[in-house]
């Protein structure tokens, strides 16, 4: 079997690679490789590589940026998964593609279902609700997409990197105590994809860790796990914020919390892990990259 990861330099990508095995070939393809953007260059790859399946790990991640660059926003999120949803019906090759929470707008108090309606808050939400629905139109199927939240891995950038560094740099740090939602460890997060697209999954589902965080709660099992890890050598104060004290250009859900039953019972060796051991698990990989 052959499958094909659109985003290559990802942190999504990056842990899909990891799953290419003698049986199964994992074909990544990055901006040098595709131009997703283009529908006939993109074709022409997909025929040359002749994958059983394509996994869309690529986005426009910028959140606070979509709001100025609404363009290349929905130039990413949305036209250019239309044209693989079209490229890839026209070839009959099944394609997993990778939403967000961001869809919805975070009044729930209970966690998201799959088929629960759009309420996206900024460009970047919206953009990717529009990529759904041009894929759901297009090839519902012979598709599916997981949609997941708040993702982290050893590799790229993300909340928990970012907060290592200040955790090192800073003599205290704020952060959000009133947005709830679950971590993701790219990793439990690739196996649900390569689950999905080796098994020709249809239909809406959502995948995080087990589990439910403030970004406050979050940042402070950071610093704990940090420092008995030995990656952070001393203890800053960490202060609970209100979402009205950080202002950003793009406004987020106040909760976000999916439900991944869907998937879960489906497959269960997609076994759910709760976001705290996935949090120690990345946090050793990253003192092991860093020795
Ligand atoms: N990160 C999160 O917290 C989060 C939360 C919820 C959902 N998601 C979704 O999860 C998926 C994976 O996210 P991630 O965190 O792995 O994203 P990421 O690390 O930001 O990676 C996205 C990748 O998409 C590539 N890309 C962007 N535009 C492209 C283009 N025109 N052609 C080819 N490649 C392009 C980027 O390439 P370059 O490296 O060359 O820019 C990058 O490698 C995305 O669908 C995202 O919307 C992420």
């Amino acid at each position: 079997m052959k499958i094909v990861v659109i985003g290559k330099n990802g942190q999504l990508a990056w842990e899909l690679a990891k799953f290419k095995s003698d049986e199964i070939d994992i074909i990544c393809l990055g901006r040098t490789d595709v131009e997703i953007t283009d529908k006939e260059s993109l074709k022409e790859t997909l025929i040359q590589c002749a994958p059983h399946a394509v996994i869309n790990a690529s986005a426009y991640t910028a959140v606070d940026l979509a709001e100025t660059e609404q363009d290349a926003a929905y130039l990413i999120n949305a036209t250019a998964v239309g044209n693989l949803a079209e490229v890839c019906a026209d070839l009959s090759v099944h394609l997993v593609h990778v939403s967000t929470d961001f869809v919805f707008g975070g009044k729930n108090g209970v966690p998201y279902l799959p088929n629960e309606p759009y309420e996206p808050l900024g460009v970047y939400g919206e953009s990717k609700a529009q990529g759904e629905k041009l894929m759901t139109q297009i090839m519902s199927d012979q598709s599916c997409i997981i949609r997941t939240s708040w993702v982290y891995s050893s590799h790229g950038n993300n909340f928990v990197k970012t907060m290592l560094r200040l955790m090192a740099e800073k003599p205290e740090l704020g952060v959000i105590s009133d947005q709830i939602g679950s971590p993701t460890y790219a990793k439990g997060l690739a196996k649900a994809c390569f689950t999905a697209a080796v098994n020709k999954v249809t239909g809406i589902h959502h995948w995080s860790d087990a589990g439910v965080a403030s970004w406050y709660d979050f940042a402070v099992a950071i610093q704990e796990i940090g420092l008995s890890k030995k990656i952070l050598d001393k203890a800053i104060p960490i202060k609970p914020i209100s979402t009205k004290d950080y202002p950003t250009p793009a406004k987020r859900p106040n909760y976000s919390v999916l439900d991944k039953t869907s998937l879960v019972d489906a497959f269960p060796e997609l076994s759910l892990v709760h976001w705290r051991a996935q949090l120690n698990e990345m946090i050793e990989e990253v003192k092991t990259n860093t020795l």
